[in-house]
C-alpha cells in the first residue's frame, strides 16, 4: 500500500522547512557588523593588558606597544568573535578576516572607531548614529538629536528605514518638539523642547497642578478655579447594584460585592451589612450565624432528636440506635448491632457501655 500523496508531501516539506528559533533570531547584515564589532571591541579590551603584571620597565613598555598591534593579540581576538556553534558568524569573520588585519596593522591610528571604519565605510551595511537609509542621510530633526530627542528616528543607523521620528510618550509632531493632549510645554527653545503630563484631574493645563486645568478630566468638576474629584457614589441614583458597594476613587468609583451575610450593604465585610441573609442575624452590629440548635424555642421538634447547627442553617438527625418514623425517633430493639457498613464515619455514638 502507499500512503496518500500528501503525507509524503507534508513529510518532505517539514524536512525543507528551517527550523524556527534560527529564523526568530536572524539579525540584518548591520546587526551582524554591530555584534561583531563589538564582540571585537570586547577582545581589545580582554586582550589589553594580557601577559604584563605592571611596574613599566623601558623593556615592558617597548614589548607593549609591540604586543599592542601584534598578529598574535589580533588572532586571540578573532578567535574570541563568534560561538563556535554561530555558523553566520564564522563564515563573516572568515570573509573579512583580511580586511580587519589591515585595519589592525595599518588604518587603526588613523579610523581609531572600528565600526565607523568597518560597518559604515567599508561593508557600507550601517550608518552612523543620527543618520538612515541607503545613502545615510541626516534623520528629521538633525543627525547631532533626531527628533529633538524626544524620539526615535525610523532606521538611524541603518541603512534602512525613512528617518521619520517615532515620538516618545507625551510628544508628536514632524519633529517631535509638540505636546500631546494632557501635556504641557514645560521649557521650549530653538534645539530643546520637554512636556510634562498634566494633572490626573485635567484633559488638558498649562501647568503642573489641578489649578491649572484649561478642561477637567471626566470625573471631574471644576469648583472655582479647581478641578474636584466627582463622588459618584453620593449621586442620589446610585451606579452600583443592590448586592454591590460603592467605593468612590480619584475621577471615578468602583462596585464590590457584599459580603455572603449581607443583604444590602454599605462598605466591605459582615459589620457594613443593611440587613442580613435568613439564618444570620446582627450582633455587636455584625450579621452573625443564628446557632438555631440553642434558641428557647427547639429547632428540632421530634421526640429524642439531635439538633446540629450549619453555617445559615441546621440540621435534625435520630441518634444512632433510633430508627426515624414520622413524628419521633424511636429507638430499635436492645441490643441490636448497627450494621457497620452503614455511615461509619457517622459522629456522636451516645454510649458504649454495652461493649
Ligand atoms: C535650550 O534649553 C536647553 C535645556 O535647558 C539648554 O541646555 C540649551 O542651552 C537651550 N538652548 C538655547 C538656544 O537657549
Ligand atoms: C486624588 O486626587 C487628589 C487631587 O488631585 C490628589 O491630591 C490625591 O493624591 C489623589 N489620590 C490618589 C489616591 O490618587
Amino acid at each position: 500500500m502507499r500512503p496518500p500523496p500528501r503525507t509524503a508531501l507534508g513529510f518532505l516539506l517539514l524536512l525543507l522547512l528551517p527550523p524556527t528559533p534560527d529564523a526568530a533570531r536572524k539579525l540584518t547584515p548591520c546587526q551582524q557588523c554591530r555584534a561583531l564589532v563589538d564582540k571585537f571591541n570586547q577582545g581589545m579590551a580582554n586582550t589589553a593588558k594580557k601577559n604584563f603584571g605592571g611596574g613599566n620597565t623601558a623593556w615592558e613598555e617597548k614589548t607593549l606597544s609591540k604586543y599592542e598591534f601584534s598578529e598574535i593579540r589580533l588572532l586571540e581576538i578573532l578567535e574570541g568573535l563568534c560561538e563556535s556553534s554561530d555558523f553566520e558568524c564564522n563564515q563573516m569573520v572568515e570573509q573579512q578576516e583580511e580586511r580587519l588585519e589591515a585595519w589592525w596593522l595599518q588604518l587603526k591610528k588613523k579610523y581609531p572607531d572600528l565600526f565607523e571604519w568597518f560597518c559604515v565605510q567599508t561593508l557600507k551595511v550601517c550608518c552612523s548614529p543620527g543618520t538612515y537609509g541607503p545613502t545615510c542621510s541626516a534623520c528629521q530633526g538633525g543627525s547631532e538629536r533626531p527628533c529633538s530627542g524626544n524620539g526615535h528616528c525610523n532606521g538611524d543607523g541603518s541603512r534602512q528605514g525613512d528617518g521619520s521620528c517615532q515620538c516618545h510618550i507625551g510628544y508628536q509632531g514632524p519633529l517631535c518638539k509638540d505636546c500631546v493632549s494632557s501635556y504641557f510645554s514645560s521649557l521650549r527653545n530653538e534645539t530643546h523642547s520637554i512636556c510634562t503630563a498634566c494633572d490626573e484631574s485635567c484633559k488638558t493645563c498649562s501647568g503642573p497642578t489641578n489649578r491649572d486645568c484649561l478642561e477637567c478630566e471626566e470625573g471631574w468638576v471644576r469648583v472655582e478655579d479647581t478641578c474636584l474629584d466627582v463622588d459618584e457614589c453620593a449621586a442620589e441614583t446610585p451606579p452600583c447594584s443592590e448586592t454591590q458597594y460603592c467605593e468612590n476613587v480619584n475621577g471615578s468609583y468602583t462596585c464590590e460585592e457584599c459580603d455572603s451575610t449581607c443583604v444590602g450593604c454599605t462598605g466591605k465585610g459582615p459589620a457594613k451589612c443593611k440587613e442580613c441573609v435568613s439564618g444570620y442575624s446582627k450582633e455587636d452590629g455584625q450579621c452573625t450565624d443564628v446557632d438555631e440548635c440553642s434558641l428557647a424555642e427547639k429547632a428540632c421538634k421530634r421526640e429524642n432528636e439531635n439538633c446540629y447547627n450549619t453555617p445559615g442553617s441546621f440540621v435534625c438527625v435520630c441518634p444512632e440506635g433510633f430508627a426515624e418514623t414520622e413524628d419521633a425517633c424511636v429507638q430499635t430493639a436492645q441490643g441490636e448491632v448497627p450494621e457497620p457498613e452503614e455511615n461509619p464515619a457517622q459522629p456522636q455514638p451516645p454510649s458504649r457501655e454495652d461493649l
